[in-house]
């Protein structure tokens, strides 16, 4: 069953091991190049640095240790694992699919790249099956998201094959998911003389380079700020200084009944 087989053993009969362990770190690379460059490019981190220090000083109360290992662990499980910023909609199982697909994506990638990529590799069924499974993830999250959820045609009316530079990131994690699971499926038929899997597996190659090569243009990094920026807006709440924003009014809420004529999702 396809599902059981890892694709890298299979292509190792062709192709050395080195050349797939190179090509991981490439990528790797190119992930701390483009988020570096991006730093550097955008000074967000420099500003998350002065704006938490000048927050600082108007807390109104010190944190302990105990305390902001508390705020931290609660961030971890709500904000960052389970993407509650999203909501409790549609947007957010998306969100949920696409980011542990991928996560297990990678993760069944480099296990098997590093450790089962022998022609005469026994790669336990675990591994094939997290690849497989999470690049299923990815494509139908990131599909999902991609032709119905994302502003432009959920809120702008614009129609779902209008692509602009946003949509790199997500296009480019489908493609590669995508391109992963045909290939593996075409190359697991095994007929000798076919030459659809290696046109497949260039695609996934070119999906890759142009997804860890596209860091710096691309939304690829948010899965870096976004943890740290929740834990910081916590620790902000938490110490009383809220990111010198004003506190919350302390009065019912009436918005009168206009509100409820049409759901907000007019950004
Ligand atoms: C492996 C990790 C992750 C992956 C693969 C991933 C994937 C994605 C993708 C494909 C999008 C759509 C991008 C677009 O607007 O075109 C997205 C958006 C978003 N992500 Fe992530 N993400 C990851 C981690 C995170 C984390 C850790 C957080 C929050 C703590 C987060 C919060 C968001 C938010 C708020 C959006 C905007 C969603 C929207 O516009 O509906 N992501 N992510």
């Amino acid at each position: 069953m396809i599902l059981l087989v890892n694709p890298f053993s299979i292509l190792a009969e062709t192709v050395s091991p080195i050349y797939m362990q190179s090509f991981v770190i490439l990528m790797l690379v190119l992930i701390i190049v483009g988020t570096l460059l991006d730093i550097i490019h955008k000074k967000n981190v420099k500003y998350f640095f002065e704006n938490a220090k000048k927050a600082k000083l108007s807390a109104t109360k010190t944190l302990s240790s105990g305390e902001k290992i508390s705020v931290i662990s609660k961030t971890i499980i709500s904000e960052i694992a389970t993407t509650s910023e999203l909501g409790t909609g549609k947007r957010r199982v998306a969100h949920l699919l696409g980011m542990y697909g991928t996560i297990l994506f990678w993760i069944g990638s480099v296990i098997m790249i590093f450790c089962y990529s022998n022609s005469s590799s026994d790669t336990p069924s675990f591994w094939p099956i997290i690849w497989h499974v999470g690049a299923i993830m990815t494509v139908v999250g990131g599909s999902w998201f991609w032709f119905f959820l994302r502003v432009d045609v959920y809120s702008e009316a614009q129609p779902w094959y209008r692509i602009i530079k946003a949509d790199l990131f997500v296009l480019a994690l489908v493609a590669s998911s995508f391109f992963g699971l045909i290939w593996s499926y075409l190359q697991y038929l095994n007929l000798d003389d076919r030459w659809d899997d290696k046109v497949f597996l260039v695609l996934f190659i070119i999906s890759n380079l142009v997804l860890f090569g596209g860091v710096y243009w691309s939304k690829f990094a948010h899965m870096f700020y976004k943890p740290g920026a929740a834990i910081q807006k916590n620790l902000a709440e938490a110490d009383g200084s809220r990111d010198n924003l004003p506190p919350e009014a302390d009065a019912p809420k009436q918005f009168g009944l206009g509100i409820k004529r049409d759901e907000p999702k007019h950004y």
